[in-house]
């Protein structure tokens, strides 16, 4: 089938690249020229591991192609993907400006029928919004073309989505429209192979499924890390509490993992998003507030910890600490309200000098931060450590591991590890003579 899509960031390029691999025809349209010149020359500007190969393949066979041409767009297919962002505004809304412009753009330019699919995380309610924008646009234009909105959120994870696009674990259409869901459902057959994936549900109840999903896995985290604070107070070892609930196939063991807090672009804009959902329609949500209270709390974890160390916070002017990983989670450079930024901006704040390492993140780390006198980037997980008061890790990088820590050693000024993501054995480090902090578990 021809396909359009709206938008090359994350999700419009995944899913593009995708839909292509398993036959479709698709035209990817972006404003932005210089992304475009580069994805034709099959130059990708995020790091995701697999995506790389796809693209050039359908370039090479010529069933993924970029355009900046809106009307080439329009006019290539009947089903048009929305994919542009949805960022936070100033209360925490999502901002669908980009959205609505979108839809403008194809109610200007299209021929006849089309289906607009969006794929942007939006409010319950922007397939009605879209819908308007577009018939009013028609009706300037004195055509009376009909069209359907369909919502078909994405549940793709950074650093996964090539494999979650190929192999989801359902596919959520939301319209009521026959006609539309004979075409979503032709597009998205050859993803339902072994048994049927896709979900046909109102477009309204799509919108709020994938605020939901988003939630309740930020909920489950914000519920751990409060937990592993009261595990730290009660001296007892939240990683033996997590594996005793998940046992329980009711809790099960995914997204319970304490940490310094989750980050990325999705969990922290949704759970904010939906707060501003439930004020604007005069409901009262406590618990959304507080996962996002106790998410930004834990996001202080790791300096409270060196903080407490060092004799308070004072104690950290002039000091040196080394951070291993900056992304916000492994095998992504997105740095994105991760929790090591918010860990390098509070030891700036009190006059510390941070020496950083990540796998892949550290262009990125360059392009926000620039250069600095108190922040020195370092080639490799040692040469960090060199002179370092202590070391601070923020993402379980698998190469984090298993470390040498008789070289750490030799290379840390002091034995000191505050660890966000408990990778190691506290009881082998003290022994070993380390200073080992990490998350509700025993100091
Ligand atoms: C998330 C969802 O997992 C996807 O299903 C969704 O499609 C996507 O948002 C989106 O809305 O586009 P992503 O943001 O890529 O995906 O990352 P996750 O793997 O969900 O991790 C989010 C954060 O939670 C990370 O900072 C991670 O370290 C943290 N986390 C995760 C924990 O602290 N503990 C856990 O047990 C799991």
């Amino acid at each position: 089938m021809k396909l359009a899509i709206f938008g090359t960031g994350y999700v419009g390029l995944v899913s593009g690249a995708c839909l292509a691999e398993v036959g479709h025809d698709v035209l990817c349209m972006d404003v932005d020229q210089a992304k475009i010149d580069q994805l034709r020359a099959g130059t990708i500007p995020i790091w995701e591991p697999g995506l790389q190969p796809i693209v050039e393949r359908n370039l090479a066979e010529g069933r993924l192609r970029f355009t900046t041409d809106t009307a080439e767009a329009v006019r290539h297919a009947d089903v048009q993907f929305i994919a542009v962002g949805t960022p936070p505004d100033e209360d925490g809304s999502a901002d669908l400006q980009h959205v609505l412009a979108v839809a403008e753009e194809i109610a200007r330019h299209m021929p006849a029928y089309r289906v607009i699919v969006n794929k942007s995380t939006v409010p319950a309610g922007t397939a009605e919004k879209v819908a308007e924008r577009i018939a009013q646009v028609l009706a300037a234009r004195g055509e009376a073309i009909a069209f359907d909105v369909v919502s078909n959120p994405e549940f793709l994870k950074e650093g996964a989505a090539v494999a979650d696009f190929l192999k989801p674990d359902r596919i959520l259409v939301g319209t009521r429209s026959a006609r539309a869901q004979e075409r979503m459902r032709e597009i998205y057959e050859p993803f339902n192979r072994n048994h049927e994936r896709t979900l046909f549900t109102d477009v309204r109840s799509a919108e709020l499924t994938k605020y939901a999903a988003n939630a309740m896995l930020a909920t489950r985290i914000s519920f751990m890390n409060e937990l592993a604070n009261l595990a730290e107070r009660l001296d007892a070892d939240i990683e033996e509490v997590r594996k005793g609930i998940g046992a329980d196939p009711r809790i099960g063991y995914h997204f319970i993992y304490p940490g310094c807090g989750y980050g990325g672009s999705c969990f922290p804009k949704d759970v904010q998003a939906l707060g501003r959902i439930a004020d604007q329609v005069g409901y009262d949500a406590p618990l959304l507030r507080a996962v996002e209270t106790v998410n930004q709390r834990q996001k202080n974890t790791l300096f409270a910890k060196l903080a407490g160390h060092f004799g308070g916070p004072e104690g950290l002017a002039g000091r040196t600490v080394a951070v291993w990983g900056l992304a916000f989670k492994p095998n992504t450079d997105d740095l994105r309200e991760a929790p090591s930024r918010s860990l390098i901006e509070a030891l700036w704040q009190h006059g510390a000098h941070v020496q950083a390492y990540d796998p892949v993140a550290m262009d990125e780390m360059r392009r926000l931060y620039g250069p600095r006198a108190d922040l020195a980037l370092a080639s490799n997980k040692y040469s960090v450590l060199e002179g370092a008061d202590a070391l601070a890790i923020c993402t379980e990088w698998q190469q984090f591991r298993a470390p040498d820590f008789d070289e750490m050693a030799a290379l840390l000024q002091t034995r000191v590890i505050a660890d966000g993501r408990n990778l190691y054995n506290p009881e082998r480090l003290r022994a070993a003579g380390w200073h080992y902090y990490s998350v509700g578990r025993p100091a």
